[in-house]
């Protein structure tokens, strides 16, 4: 099969509160966004990895990409869904079988996630890796007063890459855009489709605020989780 990824790098990482939008922070002496792309590059070839990003940031992803002969690097939109979009629609020409699609703030994605979500795709529309939900869920209302708990049994923490057969998730993409969907299977799930949940990862969690920076490199460099 011929696999593509799109990995979503546009995001301005105003929740990091830091100036350096955290894709390009370093960790391990590596930015989070060049940590992605070496893991899908022992997998996938480097023509088939498409990187969206701020062009504003040009100068930090040239210096993350140093040494690495990527395709030209794809602008974002304002929303990570246009983001994305903005990758699909870069790959038309190619028309690979399947895509994987990553936010380049979870970098310790391993060779076990992926491979679980590509081998799910073979009998499912799209496929997702998630782990369950620990802690009990409340749903309180703007005055801060708990409305109600929400059981957790059925609830699952969505990560990426998801992965999607091409042709059917750029449809989607196309059906719905301009709408705000903060991950794509989201997409699949509006129009009935099935999406199939792969057993993830606690190291492949994202990296928002800044204390999960210290958390990430704890659980890439020494193993603990
Ligand atoms: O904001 P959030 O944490 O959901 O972003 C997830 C991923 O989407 C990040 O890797 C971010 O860089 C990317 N993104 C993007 N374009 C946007 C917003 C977010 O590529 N406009």
């Amino acid at each position: 099969k011929k696999i593509a990824v799109v990995i979503v790098a546009a995001g301005s990482g105003s929740r990091f509160g830091d100036p350096i939008p955290k894709q390009y922070h370093l960790l391990g002496g590596k930015p989070l966004l060049r940590h992605c792309i070496e893991s899908f590059a022992k997998l996938v070839p480097l023509e088939m990895i498409r990187v969206i990003y701020n062009p504003d940031h040009r100068d930090r992803y040239d210096d993350a990409m140093n040494g690495l002969s990527l395709p030209e690097p794809i602008a974002g939109g304002l929303t990570r869904q246009q983001s994305v979009l903005n990758g699909l629609r870069s790959l038309e020409d190619e028309n690979p079988d399947y895509v994987l699609i990553h936010d380049a703030a979870r970098p310790g994605i391993s060779d076990d996630v992926i491979l679980r979500v590509v081998n799910a795709l073979s009998e499912h529309s799209g496929a997702i890796p998630t782990l369950p939900v620990m802690d009990t869920i409340k749903q309180a209302g703007h005055s801060g007063f708990i409305e109600k708990t929400i059981p957790r049994a059925q609830l699952h923490r969505a990560q990426t890459p998801q992965g999607f057969h091409f042709a059917t998730i750029l449809k989607a993409h196309k059906q719905f855009e301009g709408l705000e969907f903060t991950d794509d299977a989201a997409l699949l799930e509006q129009l009935g489709l099935d999406v199939i949940c792969v057993e993830g990862d606690v190291a492949n969690d994202k990296v928002t605020r800044p204390d999960d920076m210290d958390r990430a490199h704890d659980r890439l460099y020494t193993g603990s989780k």
